[in-house]
């Protein structure tokens, strides 16, 4: 492979700077690289790996599972490449760990929600496949992370994501000096009718890339803005989302070595029996 086509710095990937078996299977993907040391101090133990602009890793146990959070930095260009250099070093199972706007005012502020799939309104994704290409999240993931928060004792909504890289305009909020055009104003009014339940900016790439390269993935997020009251709490919400996600990967571990133990390639319920 020439050097420009796989760059790197010695052995490590150029933009994560982490090198081939450096990290386990499960990852977590928040945007912020502040949550990723909040991950860090949830586990029994933690070390850093690397730090590198917006990606911020670090690895560790939870309950005895092996597992590591990156911080992908906001929008679709930035999580392909974290998604790209974290499949080439070892991961496997991916989870998105983010905060979102919801549509509807039932959701409350530091609600829970776990993404279904995505609608694509990203650019990233677009240089992969064409729109018609889903962005679903994988089964096992979703299964798992409703398993944790009914586990960690906690509400959630389930429902379908809408991407967008562009936080104002593109999910309807003014621009500098209150500038609108004539379709940004519609969106949100759109998307409720479409029964989407929240909007961010990197699931729809993480869903994507993971169908096409055959690895899981999954999306939970705190709600710290709504879209129908106006409200907005940054933060809400995400300690509930760290315990839950923890949860999961040792949900999902478990239910990996159940697999392995009965020889079948996908979890059922009735595996548990
Ligand atoms: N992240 C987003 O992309 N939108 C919001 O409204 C809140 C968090």
């Amino acid at each position: 492979m020439k050097k420009a086509e796989e760059p790197k710095v010695g052995e490590k990937l150029y933009h994560i700077r982490i090198e081939k078996g450096s990290i386990p299977r499960f990852v977590f993907l928040p945007g912020d690289p502040d949550r990723v040391k909040k991950f860090a101090e949830s586990w029994e133990t933690s070390q850093l790996v690397a730090q590198e602009r917006e990606y911020l890793t670090y690895k560790g146990k939870y309950s005895g599972v092996d597992l590591a959070c990156t911080s992908t930095g906001i929008g679709s260009g930035a999580i392909a490449i974290a998604i790209e250099e974290l499949l080439r070093v070892g991961a496997d199972t991916l989870i998105r760990t983010g905060t979102t706007g919801a549509m509807n005012d039932e959701v409350q502020i530091g609600d829970l929600i776990i993404s279904l799939g995505a609608f694509r309104a990203d650019g990233a994704t677009r240089a992969y496949a064409p729109l018609g290409y889903p962005a679903v999240a994988n089964y096992e993931v979703v299964s798992a992370l409703i398993e944790a928060a009914e586990t960690v004792g906690v509400g959630y909504w389930t429902g379908l994501t809408y991407s967008t890289d562009s936080f104002y305009l593109g999910q309807g909020r003014p621009g500098y000096g209150g500038f609108t055009n004539g379709f940004s104003s519609k969106i949100v009014d759109t998307l409720r009718g479409l029964k989407i339940i929240n909007m961010e900016m990197e699931s729809s790439t993480l869903f994507t890339l993971s169908s096409i390269y055959g690895v899981r993935a999954g999306a939970i997020f705190a709600a710290i803005a709504n879209r129908s009251s106006g409200d907005f709490t940054p933060n809400a919400g995400v300690d509930k989302m760290i315990k839950v996600s923890n949860e999961a990967v040792k949900i999902l571990s478990e239910w990996d070595n159940l697999k392995q133990a009965k020889g079948k390639g996908h979890f059922f319920p009735s595996l548990l029996k």
